[in-house]
């Protein structure tokens, strides 16, 4: 049986992972902060297999891409259902946005990320995927579809290839199903091993592997 796919946020990241979905005959339901009706416009576009929901519906899905920001990241995930095995493509960076025009942190001469409006969040001694592992218990984790700018999932077949995208985790049956996502889109998917290696490692903003386009010929 075809496993239901949630997606909580409707930004960038949501809207174009959905679009992805809606191009390769995958249904979702997607949901941001404003509710469903918020919505209408998106899902009037994208056709009748993505649906607006709420976070508790899109929350409930087997497999459920978190794409909020990181500053929003542990408040949304710390008021959803249990997850019981259920499985999290974390789709998040630890970034910052700042407006690049106005913001004094677009004068950070030590963040070779501020004149694009990003600066990296402090995490201490841990990377994000530990952190978003803690928020979600019980969960199967996936880390995927952030290491590029979202408009990659718009173009799978590019340069006469496949486009790469990376993914990782520490269970073998959720890594599939996100492999399978991918696939069908027509993505080149690319196993990065164990969350703890490929987490950091594709993750913005300074994993080796992240912001860098691959095409597999
Ligand atoms: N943009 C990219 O190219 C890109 C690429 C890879 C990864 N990412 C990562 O993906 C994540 C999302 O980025 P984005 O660019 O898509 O951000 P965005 O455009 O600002 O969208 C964030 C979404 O999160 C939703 N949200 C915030 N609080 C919420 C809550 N309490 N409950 C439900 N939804 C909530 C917002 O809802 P409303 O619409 O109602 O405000 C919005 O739809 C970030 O962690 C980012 O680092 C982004």
């Amino acid at each position: 049986m075809t496993m239901t796919i949630g997606i909580i946020g409707s930004g960038a990241l949501g809207t174009n992972f959905a679009r992805m979905l809606a191009n390769s005959g995958r249904s979702a339901i997607i949901a941001n902060s404003r509710g469903p009706a918020s919505l209408a416009p998106l899902v009037q576009e994208l056709g009748p297999l993505i649906q607006a929901g709420t976070v508790q519906q899109a929350a409930s899905a087997d497999i459920v891409l978190v794409a909020v920001r990181w500053v929003d990241a542990e408040r949304v995930l710390s008021s959803l259902p249990a997850w019981a095995g259920r499985i999290v493509i974390d789709g998040t960076n630890p970034v910052e946005f700042f407006d690049p025009a106005t913001s004094p942190d677009a004068q950070d001469a030590s963040n070779p990320l501020a004149a694009y409006g990003i600066k990296p969040v402090d995490l201490g001694a841990q990377h994000s995927s530990q952190m978003i592992r803690q928020w979600v218990p019980g969960a199967r984790l996936v880390k995927a579809f952030n290491h590029n700018d979202v408009n990659v999932l718009k173009e799978p077949a590019v340069a006469g290839g496949k486009r790469v995208l990376f993914y990782s985790g520490d269970d073998a049956d959720a890594k599939a199903a996100v492999r399978e996502i991918m696939a069908t889109a027509g993505f080149f998917p690319v196993d990065l091993g164990a969350l703890d290696v490929g987490g950091p490692l594709a993750s913005l903003p300074f994993g080796a592997l992240s912001t860098h386009n691959f095409v597999s010929l």
